[in-house]
């Protein structure tokens, strides 16, 4: 029922040799019907990919958005008007790399997830737990919290129209996968959560996994029943690594 999704996150990498030497790759890649595919370049290269891949049945996202919705004064952002406009329909809101490295806080990261809601984008809201946090076995705790603020602040039925994707921070390029059973406990707990408020909106979300996916663990890790696609980071710059991670979503 739930259609998986596999997601590239190219992060702050690319120039635009390297980026034009990607969409050639993914232009050629052999897709899986039943799959949806979408990459999150840089912003900067956003118009490249969409040109390049027209035809090509890949969404483009990006990897963030200011708080506000429509353009007007705020130096440096990119409002998610702006994004739609050039032709986005994900982004990504939340990454760890933002919380821990920016200090983005769950109040300003619900006002992201509905500015663009408001501006037809699904946000990707990403959660998960450090490594300190999970030994002190906070992990619940700290993902349903991530969780939690946004659907009080803008109710379960936000989520009728976005993607969460579970990304444990000590797996991050880290090359340490959670195990299938770690990461289809915290993405039961997630559905769980929402179950909570609305058993509809709960089982149609889609939960990504996200943390050292790699054509050789995808299909394990996609097996499980409420992983529902993967959020890849490095592997997604490999256009041969991520069609055959794509392909392991439609097995
Ligand atoms: P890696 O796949 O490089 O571990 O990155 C995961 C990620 O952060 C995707 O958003």
């Amino acid at each position: 029922m739930r259609r998986p999704l596999v997601a590239g996150n190219w992060k702050m990498h690319g120039t635009r040799t390297s980026v034009a030497e990607l969409i050639t790759g993914l232009r050629h890649l052999a897709l899986p019907g039943g799959v949806e595919v979408a990459v999150f370049p840089p912003c900067l290269y956003i118009n490249q990919v969409i040109t390049g891949l027209e035809g090509k049945p890949i969404a483009i996202g990006a990897q963030n958005c200011a708080v506000e919705p429509m353009q007007g004064a705020l130096t440096g952002e990119v409002a998610p008007s702006q994004l739609a406009d050039a032709g986005c329909t994900l982004v990504l809101v939340g990454h760890s790399e933002r919380r821990l490295i920016l200090g983005e806080r769950d109040e300003l990261l619900g006002r992201k997830f509905a500015a663009a809601q408001s501006c037809g984008l699904i946000p990707v809201l990403c959660v998960g737990e450090t490594l300190e946090q999970r030994q002190a076995g906070r992990t619940l705790e700290v993902v349903g919290r991530q969780l939690g603020s946004v659907i009080e602040g803008l109710g379960v039925g936000a989520f009728a129209r976005a993607v969460v994707a579970y990304e444990p921070v000590w797996a991050i390029g880290t090359g340490l996968t959670a195990s299938p059973q770690q990461a289809q406990e915290v993405h039961a707990a997630i559905r769980a959560q929402l179950a909570t408020e609305n058993s509809e909106v709960a089982r149609g979300v889609r939960i990504l996994y996200g943390g050292s996916v790699k054509a050789a663990n995808a299909a394990e890790l996609f097996g499980m029943p409420d992983i529902d696609g993967g959020l890849i980071g490095g592997a997604s710059l490999n256009a041969d690594e991520f069609g055959a991670i794509c392909r392991a979503a439609g097995s």
